[in-house]
């Protein structure tokens, strides 16, 4: 069996703060892909798999996707060779049955290694999310004031088009956040226990929130 030690970076933090943006910065500067719950949920929808089409009447309602079929999917995809060396996981867990089954999947690589946690306001996530746009194709992501692609509606890397997500409106991102503090923070409690929980300033301008995201990453033993 192997025993290897991996990295595994765990980043916590409400809807909107900030984690996929980074977590697409640091998988080019650590060499560790970005395993985005969310994202997988969005790519499933897109195909029409059932997966997608289960997850779809959650996701547009605010809630989680049952953690029966969340965790088979984050298994099957840490499973894969480009995680070898380990991963960043952007969404994952969200409540403590995900982190103990996260922990159990883990426990040959030597666990979790550092969990940042993105601290925003609401108002922040608020005015984050109502400005965010995706690419369409190849998932880059923007903000019309904040990070703006160079031709409106047009991304940048591929030239695809940028859509607003279905859950973004304000609605269902009151839902979001209050499904955060009530399943997802009680997480941050268990990895300060841990001794694996760093608090990030995610307020800051993104190259900011990266270099403190860096420095905490070091800390830990995870090196550029
Ligand atoms: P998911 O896709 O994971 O959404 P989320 O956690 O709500 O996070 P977001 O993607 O909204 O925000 P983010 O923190 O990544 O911010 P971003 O970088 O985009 O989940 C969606 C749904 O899927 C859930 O509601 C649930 O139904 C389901 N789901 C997912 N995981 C699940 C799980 N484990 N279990 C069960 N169900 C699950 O940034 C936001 C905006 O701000 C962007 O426009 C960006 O350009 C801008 N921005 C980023 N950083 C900065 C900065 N520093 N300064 C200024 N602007 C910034």
């Amino acid at each position: 069996m192997a025993t290897k030690a991996r990295t595994f970076i765990v980043f916590l933090g409400p809807p909107g703060s900030g984690k996929g943006t980074q977590a697409k910065i640091l998988e080019k500067k650590l060499g560790l892909p970005q395993v985005a719950t969310g994202d997988l949920f969005r790519y499933n929808l897109k195909n029409k798999t059932e997966l997608g089409l289960l997850a779809k009447s959650y996701m547009d309602a605010g809630e989680l996707v049952p953690d029966e079929v969340t965790i088979r999917m984050v298994e099957d995809r840490l499973s894969r060779e480009d995680c070898a060396p380990g991963a960043i996981l952007d969404g994952f867990p969200r409540n403590l049955q995900q982190a103990v089954a996260l922990d159990q999947m883990l426990a040959p690589y030597g666990g979790v290694t550092v969990t940042p946690l993105f601290q925003v306001d609401d108002e922040v996530v608020v005015e984050r999310i109502s400005g965010r746009r995706i690419c369409r194709n190849c998932g880059a992501v923007y903000h019309v004031q904040f990070n703006p692609p160079k031709q409106p509606g047009v991304c940048d890397v591929c030239g695809g088009e940028l859509y607003q997500r279905e859950d973004d409106r304000p609605e269902t991102v009151k839902r979001r956040l209050y499904v955060y503090y009530k399943q997802t923070a009680p997480l941050i409690g268990y990895y300060f226990a841990k001794g694996l929980l760093e608090e990030i300033d995610a307020s800051q301008p993104v190259d900011q929130v990266t270099a403190a995201l860096l420095a905490v990453l070091a800390k830990h033993g995870v090196a550029v």
